[in-house]
């Protein structure tokens, strides 16, 4: 990793840091709640074979986590992410359900502390966008992966329809940074979100970097008129 890399991943988890503690209200609020729905339909990817262990990667406030159990009840989740902010918000979630089958552990994605092919699943919700270089990620997420495993990604998209799309980037760029500062008091940290976004490539293009990283097969599925994308990769079985 070079020193830009460590930059930027040093400013992410800064960025996260800091709205923390609006994390959850600003997302379901910003989302209308759609988030709950999409997140679901992410976890409804998660294969479970051989370890039953999942890896939630930049797994914040432990959403995905907590759905992961609920509907894989079997199961136990490394939960992941390298804001302990994050982390510490979503453990309370978990302290109140006595969930002991999520492990929250501070990590860099791109640096995963865990051997060979441990987990049968990885997820990560929102969080691919935030991760440069995406490669690395990529790497480590084959490496622990079981022989068949998938890597379930759920981002956000560009929106399908055209007046829909202006309507999209109107929200981004002038909604978004707005009611992020009105309540975070933090516009640049809701400004970059909006920009990463932007910058994300399509379906398309993750699906080649996913093919081109060694992943054997990728497919894509939109959900709110393309607001959102669910992106599955699978490790070659043999
Ligand atoms: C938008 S939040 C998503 C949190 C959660 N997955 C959800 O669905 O709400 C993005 C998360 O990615 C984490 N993150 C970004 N880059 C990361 C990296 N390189 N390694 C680990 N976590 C990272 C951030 O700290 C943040 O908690």
């Amino acid at each position: 990793m070079n020193s830009e890399q460590r930059d930027h991943g040093r400013l992410v988890s800064g960025l996260f840091g800091r709205i923390a503690p609006w994390y959850d209200f600003l997302n379901h609020f910003l989302s209308l709640g759609w988030d709950i729905v999409w997140r679901k339909r992410l976890v409804r990817c998660v294969r479970l074979s051989r370890t039953f262990r999942v890896l939630d990667l930049a797994a914040g406030t432990l959403d995905v986590s907590r759905e992961i159990l609920r509907q894989h009840p079997g199961g136990s989740v490394l939960a992941m992410d390298f804001s302990l902010p994050m982390l510490q918000r979503g453990q309370r979630k978990i302290q109140t359900e006595k969930q002991t089958a999520i492990l929250p552990v501070t990590a860099d994605g791109r640096t995963l502390p865990l051997p060979n092919q441990c987990v049968d699943c990885a997820t990560i919700a929102f969080g691919i966008r935030n991760i440069k270089p995406r490669e690395d990620c990529y790497r480590e997420v084959l490496r622990v992966l079981t022989p068949g495993g998938r890597f379930c990604i759920l981002e956000f998209g560009t929106g399908r329809r055209k007046i829909l799309r202006g309507l999209y980037n109107m929200y981004l760029h002038r909604i978004l940074p707005l009611v992020g500062w009105l309540f975070s008091g933090d516009p640049q940290a809701y400004r970059y979100l909006a920009e990463t976004i932007q910058a994300f490539p399509d379906a398309r293009v993750l699906s080649s970097e996913l093919l081109q990283a060694g992943f054997s097969k990728v497919y894509s599925f939109p959900m709110t008129a393309g607001i959102v994308q669910v992106h599955v990769a699978e490790k070659s079985a043999r």
